[in-house]
């Protein structure tokens, strides 16, 4: 695992701010927590009191697992169910050099968490996020956080505080605000139940490639969602949506679709510039996937508040972190 170096917090109010956070959760209560990838909603995941109120809060089907957060390995070996334990130390001590980051593992889940928080499975994904102020309040609370994104069911996750403020308003939870979220894109969901066959329940910008050369054995992507098997909901294709009517660029004649009012995501300058949008908003210079991940949802966000009739979003290679943004277009949108 690469080094994590807890910040010394300067500011007393921001040290406050966790010391309040980390009251409210002991106390079973919801706490909006700043991540590297998107924010969070997170409670006591031993506490199922405490992770209904996230369900009920959401709006989110109670056969939707969370995902748990951890400080360091230790607490996320605990999180593996005791009798398998020993098998998956090796693994996990493989994967550390991507923690804290944005990997999820789906492990055996240990009893301690909360039926409620794996959706009555057998097992849970754990995380180390990278993000101090996190951080700081997972270690000094002794807690491991059930956190999923703090947006409403089926809505975009949230990249800003004003994100999270904006859509829940006066229901929204005590919310420490630790800036724009870094990837910009929610965790890649690695499987590693069967041990000698890790599969990617859910892209992120850690792709294949990279957690095969780590591991030394062949990782597929399992992005077909059945409800036979039910791997991971996250993966229904209506997820993610904006309210407004998403296209991608690639699939959609723009002078035959039969409305007016239109705007744009581009991942580069330049995109049809003969072509009257009532909104453009342009995430990269030239599709660099990194810069498309980190501004996509604010985009898609900003787009929804202006009543269009309909969204167009640019497109990029599916290879590397274009995997990850291709799936979260293509099951916002209308084309499929
Ligand atoms: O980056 C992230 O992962 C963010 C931040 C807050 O950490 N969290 C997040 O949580 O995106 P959520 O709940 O919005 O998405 C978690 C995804 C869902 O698709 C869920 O179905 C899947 O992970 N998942 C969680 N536990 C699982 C399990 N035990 N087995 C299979 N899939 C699981
Ligand atoms: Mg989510």
């Amino acid at each position: 695992m690469s080094q994590v170096i807890l910040p010394k917090f300067n500011s007393e109010d921001l040290k406050n701010q966790i010391l309040k956070a980390s009251t409210l959760l002991k106390e079973g209560n919801l706490v909006v927590i700043p991540t590297e990838t998107v924010y969070g909603i997170a409670a006591d995941a031993t506490n199922s009191d405490a992770v209904n109120k996230i369900f009920k809060l959401k709006g989110r089907p109670s056969n939707n697992p969370l995902i748990c957060h951890v400080s360091n390995l230790d607490q996320m070996i605990d999180c593996v169910n005791l009798t398998q334990r020993s098998q998956y130390k090796d693994l996990i001590n493989k994967l550390s050099v991507f923690w804290p980051g944005p990997l999820t593992v789906v492990v055996p889940k240990d009893s301690k968490i909360s039926s409620i928080v794996s959706a009555g499975g057998d097992t849970v994904g754990v995380r180390i996020p990278n993000h101090p102020i996190t951080l700081q309040l997972i270690s000094d609370s002794g807690l491991v956080l059930a956190a999923p994104s703090a947006n409403k069911s089926n809505y975009i996750s949230p990249t800003l505080a004003k994100h999270v403020i904006d859509e829940f308003k006066e229901l929204t939870p005590f919310l420490i605000d630790g800036g724009e979220c870094e990837k910009g894109l929610e965790s890649t969901v690695l499987s590693i139940e069967n041990i000698d066959n890790p599969v990617i329940l859910r892209p992120g910008v850690i792709t294949a490639s990279s957690i095969e050369k780590v591991l030394g054995v062949p990782v597929k992507y399992l992005l077909a969602y059945s409800d036979k098997t039910l791997k991971s909901p996250g993966l229904l294709s209506s997820h993610y949506a904006p309210k407004t009517p998403l296209y991608l660029l690639a699939d959609t004649d723009l002078y035959g679709l039969a409305f007016t009012n239109i705007g744009l995501i581009a991942f580069k300058e330049g995109l049809h510039p003969e072509f009257d949008f009532a909104a453009i908003e342009v995430l990269s210079d030239n599709s660099n996937p990194t810069k498309v991940a980190k501004n996509l949802y604010s985009a898609m966000r900003k787009l929804d508040n202006l009543n269009l009739d309909a969204i167009i979003v640019d497109s990029l290679p599916e290879h590397g972190i274009g995997i990850a943004i291709m799936d979260r277009l293509r099951r916002a949108s209308k084309s499929q």
